[in-house]
């Protein structure tokens, strides 16, 4: 037919566990065909769908030839679009579409039609809330690349907006509440960073290993850790969390479980190692024929809007009879995964960091982030986790991937730690 067309094909992501990749390709394909659908139905100028695949995760739609209004603001001023801009912001919301990255690149002047493009990111909600991070996505990308025209377009792209949608008020009211709490406190691309509560490099330098090969970054936080006393270690990195009420930062709490030694030292493992150390440990276990021990560790992340969920994640392993290699920190020296005949602190820090229980942990928040994270900043919708809410933090909203519980030894020969590594994590 001779028809130019875009094929819009969502690749895999290696990182993800497959199936929950698959249905979330799935889910955006199909929600993103849906949209540019509604957005036409509402009277804003989208490119057709010609056909869906959820499987395959492809659309193949109209293409749009035409200028971005990026373009248009930088080199002819066409502020007057603006107040167009504003008008299918508000159809789309209206409809009870939230577009999730209206950018000026995202619009495009095709001959006399402006076009909206890009509903990969759509959702649908009539939540004033959430049409206001449409609001504010749009408003960021004006102040960043086209600040002499800001005033002007803030002012159109409002009369446009409040035109075309009679819930535009509660919308810009929400959008001034949120820019005052400090949720959209600094730039876009925090949302691909955490923060780290920690003065040690390196948990800093093994949680980055993995950070960065899902595209995140890690940056040390300001503030120091609280700690306190429990069992537990998720209990720890939760009142950590509490206490700092940082958003976008996590904590984390990790300890060495001896099975010889009925769990010691557990969640005092830090001051073990600061008095009797490794070698005191080798020493208590002298002549001990079970080795059996575990690292667990417990990641609390505290989202923009405050609440907090744990990761937890554990290797098993065992407890060398003497201390080998020089890498790592802590008892690395006399720890030896299961699966493996070399201790932590022989392997070198990428090795050690996706094996290790904080890199599990972390990988598990971060599929977790890419999975429920999304445009909308702040994942919610799990419920929280039974077992903090018997611990008395039902205020927050506790999210386990995998709960400390008692057992989950490996017999001394058994090899269950290299199995640990979750599938298709190496980058
Ligand atoms: P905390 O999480 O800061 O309370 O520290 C836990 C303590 O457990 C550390 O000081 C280490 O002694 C030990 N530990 C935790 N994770 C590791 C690890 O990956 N290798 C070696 N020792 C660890």
């Amino acid at each position: 037919m001779g028809m130019r067309v875009v094929l819009k094909r969502r690749t895999v992501r290696p990182y993800l566990n497959p199936q929950l990749d698959a249905r979330v390709r799935y889910r955006r394909t199909l929600r993103e065909a849906a949209a540019l659908h509604d957005a036409k139905l509402a009277g804003v100028p989208a490119p057709t769908v010609y056909f869906v695949d959820p499987m395959g995760a492809e659309i193949i739609m109209e293409m749009i030839e035409g200028r971005r209004l990026k373009e248009l603001l930088e080199e002819e001023r066409r502020v007057d679009l603006m107040r167009v801009v504003g008008d299918y912001l508000g159809r789309l919301h209206g409809s009870g579409i939230v577009h999730g990255d209206p950018t000026t690149s995202n619009f495009v002047l095709s001959g006399e039609v402006l076009y909206a493009l890009d509903f990969g990111l759509s959702f649908r909600s009539r939540s004033p809330r959430d049409q206001a991070t449409d609001l504010h996505v749009l408003k960021e990308a004006l102040e960043s690349y086209h600040s002499d025209l800001f005033e002007e377009s803030m002012k159109l792209l409002i009369e446009g907006y409040a035109g075309s949608f009679g819930g535009s008020r509660e919308a810009l009211a929400w959008l001034r509440r949120l820019e005052s709490s400090g949720r959209y406190r600094g730039d876009r691309a925090l949302e691909r960073s955490l923060c780290l509560i920690s003065g040690n490099r390196h948990k800093l330098q093994e949680m980055s290993v993995v950070a960065e090969a899902m595209g995140w970054r890690l940056r040390p936080c300001e503030g120091r850790k609280l700690e306190v006393q429990s069992d537990d270690l998720a209990e720890i990195a939760l009142a950590a969390a509490r206490a700092a009420a940082i958003p976008g930062s996590i904590v984390e709490d990790s300890g060495l479980f001896v099975r010889s030694l009925g769990g010691f030292p557990g969640p005092y493992s830090s001051y073990a190692m600061s008095t009797i150390g490794y070698r005191g440990l080798l020493k208590l276990m002298e002549g001990v024929e079970d080795r059996a021990a575990r690292f667990e560790s417990a990641i609390a992340y505290t989202d923009q809007a405050g609440r907090i969920r744990v990761f937890t994640a554990r290797v098993c392993g065992a407890i060398a009879e003497e201390p080998a290699g020089t890498g790592g920190f802590g008892f690395d020296p006399v720890f030896i995964p299961a699966g493996y005949s070399r201790t932590f602190a022989e392997m070198d820090l990428r090795e050690k960091s996706w094996i290790s229980h904080r890199g599990i942990a972390m990988s598990r928040l971060l599929r977790w982030l890419e999975a429920y994270g999304g445009a909308r900043g702040a994942p919610r919708g799990r419920r929280p986790h039974r077992d903090a809410e018997a611990r008395g933090a039902s205020a927050q909203t506790l999210y386990s991937a995998r709960p400390i519980a008692a057992g989950g030894w490996p017999g001394p020969t058994r090899t269950r730690g290299a199995s640990r590594t979750p599938r298709g994590r190496r980058p």
